[in-house]
């Protein structure tokens, strides 16, 4: 159901100023504009059809176009398929998502636009063999189809999948092929693309470090008025950064409809050192806008994009499911953590413990007619490097045991206490994450991107711990995880059809307000 609210940048924005008519050389105004001219030839059908529709149209259309080259391309008919384990991926098969109290499932919309992009994958696979690409990376020569390079940073766990889920969103808007450089995917996670590989080859061109000579974004100057007068880029490469050091300019790229729009005929784009959660970005961009909402009308794109890319493998359920208490009768999960001091602090404990009282949803005994069923138990799972916390939680349980009249059960995982971006540490993250995203009740610490990627796959709301004694915890605004290093003064001026401040937009968006743990931060609303 398109809310009104979804007409409103449209609006907002042909009032403003007159609207180009976004060929080749105008600014867009219109998600079709900032297609690549092969994706809008296959689109011109969709004009006629309502606005809704036509995005969708349009989104499939240059989806489709990807890989189906108007020459007719020579398929090497001798190229073996990947090898996929999609078909041998327990996590799916077992269909684990009905463990989760608040899944939520993917629109109509997004399932097909899913398929087509599954589809997408396997044909430029196909089409460009990565001995191909290698040719054609970095020459003047092209590729038939274009792609999005991902490279894991030296960022923590949480903020690369943040930062991957923020990318692959990205691939689906723009119509490139999701490749990455991760060299523990497949101990991580199942193959997400069926009959193709998410992975580079490890002896690749693609995957080495870019150097000086490849452009960044903010030097590639193209577009009307940039360097190369009323041309998109097309440059063969450019390369993003988009971690909490970057120039916010770099942002436009995200932000503004012509700075998404000029690397529409460019090839490969390169994220190589990203650790944030840029889709509230995309929300801010008036053309990309309206496809979102069309996408996921809930507004819970990590939710939905992270069910279809990061499925545990086989051996990470395994241990996930080592830790899930499946028989308690309600599942609280707490991670705490602390960011500034890296020491104990004892009023964190305080507050997880007056938290789930209040947030746990158990009445007092004096309240409830039957005592409990025999053998009935809350399990309490906690992710946390310290272990004290574990010790002191433990025993205020036991006191509220006797307040509630209930029996608490607490699991935890044996760690080391230190945070290392090794596998094992990884495997150890992913474990807690998955286990806490099961939870009915989820207490996280503020700012934690580990907490967000729990409450992002998990659907619920999150509760936030306070970091003042005696305060308990706060609801947070929603599931979606927040934008750290929000460009809160970028201006979407440079060669725009209509001129706009993200900060002004985001005063009057529904979409889009700071995060409640973070003031420097922005996160997508829920859709009422
Ligand atoms: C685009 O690339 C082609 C081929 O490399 C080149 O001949 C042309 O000058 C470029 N156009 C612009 C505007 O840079
Ligand atoms: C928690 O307390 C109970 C009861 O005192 C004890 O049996 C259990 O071992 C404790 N668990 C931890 C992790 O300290
Ligand atoms: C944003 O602009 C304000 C006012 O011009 C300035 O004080 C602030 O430092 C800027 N913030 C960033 C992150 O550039």
């Amino acid at each position: 159901m398109p809310k009104m609210d979804f007409f409103i940048p449209i609006l907002l924005f042909s009032l403003l100023l007159p609207i180009g008519h976004g060929g080749h050389g105008s600014p867009p105004t219109e998600y079709r504009h900032t297609l690549s001219e092969l994706s809008q030839e296959k689109t011109l059908h969709c004009t006629s059809l309502p606005p809704t529709e036509r995005l969708l149209c349009e989104l499939e259309g240059a989806l489709d176009a990807q890989g189906r080259p108007a020459t007719a391309n020579k398929l090497n008919p001798l190229l073996p398929p990947f090898p996929s384990n999609k078909k041998s991926c327990k996590f799916r098969r077992h269909n684990v998502y009905a463990l989760y109290p608040y899944s939520m499932p993917p629109s109509p919309a997004l399932n097909r636009v899913l398929e087509k992009y599954d589809d997408m994958h396997r044909r430029c696979r196909e089409v460009d063999s990565d001995a191909s690409l290698n040719r054609v990376y970095p020459s003047s020569r092209r590729p038939t189809c274009q792609y999005l390079i991902w490279r894991q940073s030296r960022y923590g766990f949480g903020n690369r999948l943040l930062s991957l889920i923020s990318s692959f969103l990205y691939a689906i808007m723009s119509a490139r092929v999701l490749l990455i450089e991760y060299p523990n995917w497949d101990d991580l996670f199942c193959e997400p693309f069926s009959g193709s590989s998410i992975q580079l080859q490890a002896a690749t061109r693609l995957n080495q470090l870019l150097g000086e000579s490849y452009v960044r974004f903010r030097d590639a100057g193209c577009g009307p008025g940039g360097k190369s007068q009323n041309s998109p880029c097309n440059t063969t490469v450019v390369n993003f950064m988009l971690d909490h050091t970057t120039p916010e300019r770099d942002y436009e790229a995200i932000t503004c409809p012509m700075g998404f729009a000029r690397l529409r005929e460019t090839p490969f784009i390169t994220i190589r050192r990203s650790n944030q959660y840029f889709v509230p970005g995309f929300y801010l961009n008036p053309v990309l806008s309206p496809l979102l909402d069309v996408l996921f009308p809930q507004r819970n794109a990590f939710h939905l994009l992270s069910r279809f890319l990061l499925t545990p493998s086989d051996g990470m359920w395994s241990s996930i499911s080592s830790q899930l208490d499946v028989h308690a009768s309600r599942r609280i999960g707490v991670q705490v953590r602390e960011f500034r001091t890296r020491r104990y602090l004892s009023e964190y404990d305080g507050n997880v413990i007056q938290c789930i009282k209040k947030k746990g949803g158990f009445l007092p005994k004096q309240f409830r007619k039957h005592g409990d069923r025999g053998g009935e138990y809350v399990g309490v799972y906690m992710a946390t490097l310290i272990r004290r916390h574990l010790k002191e939680v433990n025993s205020s349980m036991r006191v509220l045991e006797k307040e509630a009249g209930r029996k608490f059960r607490l699991k935890f995982q044996r760690l080391d206490g230190r945070e290392e971006h090794d596998f094992r540490h990884q495997a150890e993250a992913m474990v807690d994450m998955w286990v806490l995203s099961m939870s009915h009740v989820l207490v996280t610490s503020q700012e934690s991107t580990f907490g967000y990627i729990a409450a992002g796959l998990s659907g619920g709301f999150p509760y936030f711990i306070d970091k003042e004694a005696g305060k308990g915890c706060f609801m947070g605004l929603g599931v979606e995880p927040c934008f750290h290093a929000a460009p809160k003064n970028l201006s979407c001026v440079r060669e725009e059809a209509a001129a706009f401040t993200l900060q002004d937009l985001v005063k009057t968006t529904s979409k889009v307000k700071v995060c409640s743990d973070r003031q420097s931060g922005w996160t997508v609303l829920p859709a009422h």
